[in-house]
This record gives C-alpha cells, structure tokens and sequence, in this order.
C-alpha cells in the first residue's frame, strides 16, 4: 500500500485523535497467537511464500494448531530457516524451493508436498509482490504481466495443481490467498491493486465451482503489514498508523490468525469470501486533511 500523499487524520465520529496517532491498543486485542491450539491437527498445509513476512508467520501458525507444513519460497533458505524453526518446536515441516510464476516448480511443489505428508488439506497462497511502479501513462505491458504473474497467475498455478488433492481431503479443502485492501480501494499501485481484485474474484468463482464438492476458497485483504517490504520507508509505515482506526498497522502474525481462522472447521460455512484484515481502514471514513 502506497504511502499516504498528505496528512489523514479521523473524524471525530470515529472516535479521538491525538493529532499525529490513536491511542495504544490494549494487549488483549492483538492476535492471540501464542495460544496453541489444535483446530488443525491431522492437516497438511501448503504456505506459498512461507520463508518471510506473512508467509512466515503463516506457516508457524499453521503449525502452532496441529498443521504438518510445507514452505515454498523463492528462497530455499528461508523456507529452510522457517521449516527448522517449525522443527524445533516439535511441528512437522518441508522446505521447498519453489518460483510460484513457473508452473513446473508450482506441481512440483504440491507434489512433493504429498509425497512427504501424504495429503493436502490447506493451501495458503501468501507468496506475492509489488514494485514502484512509473505513472499510468508510462507504465508498459511488462510490468502489468509480471505483477499478474506473481499475484494472479501464482494463485491459478498453485490452486490448479492442488485441487485433485483438496478434493480427497478427509477434512474437506480451504483455500486462503492473501489479496490487500488494496484490491478493494482505489489507493494507488494499479497493476498490483488489480492483480488482487482480480484475485478476490477468481476465489468467488473457485468457491461457486468447488463449495459442491467440499473444497472451500477466501481471501485475506491485509492493510498495511509490519515486514521487510517497509523495511526501507520507516516514516511511511510510522505515519501508515493514522489511517487505522485501531491505531496501529498490523504484525504478520494478524493475518496469519485470519487464515488460520478460515483455514478451518470454525469458517465450515464461509466460501468466497474477501475478509479485509486491515484495523478497520475499509470500514471507516478517513477526512484527509491537506497541509498548508
Ligand atoms: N506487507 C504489507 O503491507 C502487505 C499488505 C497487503 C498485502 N500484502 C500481501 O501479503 C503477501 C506477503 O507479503 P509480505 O509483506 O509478507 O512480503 P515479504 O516480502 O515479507 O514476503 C513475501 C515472501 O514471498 C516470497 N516470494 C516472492 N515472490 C515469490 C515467487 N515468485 N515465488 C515464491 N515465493 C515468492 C518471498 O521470497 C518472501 O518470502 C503478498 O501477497 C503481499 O502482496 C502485504
């Protein structure tokens, strides 16, 4: 999500406002994700883009309650670093290098995903990007097709070489790729942005087609995210904090409770869905007040 062009602040029906951030939020509302539980024992998951960031945090999740996992990343050490730290804490995990913009390594992947675990019940489409992109005006078919590569394309791939396995699932198949609010507004980025929207609709699709059969599909729409994407714009993500109602940009380990959550049985009834995961962003109304 692109840096915000001029100072926001809420109205004040939305509650106080300090001038330059809101208020702490308490510990109790941040991700209870040192509860273990086992929502997902007897699972296999796949996490695409497991090795940093949301992926990560995913794949540890994904474990924490009972999940064997695979962790497919561009870079095999990462994936490996996650894998061994799954490892550590008594879960079962698989490194896998793993370019999701290459069909070959996407079946490759999922087989060998299978081969190991025997099944595949979870598949989390985490792995994704975006660029600087130039203005509209300039911006050339290559940068279109490589951002609906990396975000559209993957998650086509990927669910593509999975749903033969989801559809045997003893426990019924979930599907949760990670879009961004950023495919439900108009904020900027535009090949990313609508490389996600494009990615909210496939999964309604997905979900019509396959909810027969028991293998479900949703998306996750992240706001602003602490990983190492902002790793270099420390001011952007400090101001990023005031355009959330809950006073805070997200921790990876917030959206990974979300796919957790529709991962399993507790979202037995939820397809198709976009879930925005994004401290109330979407659903409040910001008042942009331009400096002098
Ligand atoms: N961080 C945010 O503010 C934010 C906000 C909304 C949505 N998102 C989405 O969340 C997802 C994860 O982003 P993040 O912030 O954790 O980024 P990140 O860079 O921390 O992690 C992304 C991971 O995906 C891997 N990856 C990238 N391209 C890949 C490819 N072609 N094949 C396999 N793996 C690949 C990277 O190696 C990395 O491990 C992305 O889909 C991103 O669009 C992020």
């Amino acid at each position: 999500m692109p840096a915000p062009p001029v100072s926001v602040r809420y109205d004040a029906t939305h509650g106080e406002t300090d001038g330059m951030h809101r208020a702490t939020v308490p510990a109790r509302a941040r991700s209870g994700e040192q509860r273990k539980m086992d929502r997902l024992a007897g699972r296999v998951a796949l996490v695409t883009g497991g090795g940093h960031g949301i992926g990560r945090a995913t794949a540890i999740r994904l474990a924490r309650e009972g999940a064997a996992v695979a962790i497919a990343d561009l870079e095999a050490d990462a994936a490996g670093q996650v894998a061994d730290e799954i490892s550590a804490s008594g879960g079962r995990a698989l490194a896998l290098a793993c370019d999701v913009t290459d069909t070959a390594a996407v079946d490759a992947a999922v087989a060998a995903t299978v081969a190991r675990f025997g099944q595949l019940d979870i598949l989390a489409n985490v792995a994704g990007a975006d660029i600087n992109e130039p203005p509209f005006a300039e911006q050339t078919d290559d940068i279109w097709h490589l951002m609906h590569d990396v975000n559209l394309m993957s998650v086509v791939r990927c669910s593509r070489a999975a749903i033969p396995h989801l559809l045997v699932s003893p426990h019924g198949g979930s599907v949760v790729s990670v879009s961004s609010v950023n495919g439900l507004l108009a904020i900027g980025s535009y090949p990313y942005s609508a490389s996600k929207a494009a990615l909210q609709n496939l999964t309604m699709n997905l979900a019509a087609e396959y909810g027969p059969r028991g293998v479900r599909f949703n998306v996750v729409a992240p706001g602003t995210v602490r990983t190492r994407v902002w790793e270099d714009r420390p001011d952007d993500l400090a101001q990023m904090r005031m355009l959330y109602p809950l006073g805070r940009v997200g921790e990876p380990e917030d959206i990974a409770a979300a796919i957790a959550f529709l991962a399993s049985d507790d979202a037995a009834w939820i397809t198709g869905v976009t879930l925005p995961v994004d401290g109330g962003l979407t659903g409040s109304r910001p008042v942009v007040v331009v400096e002098p």
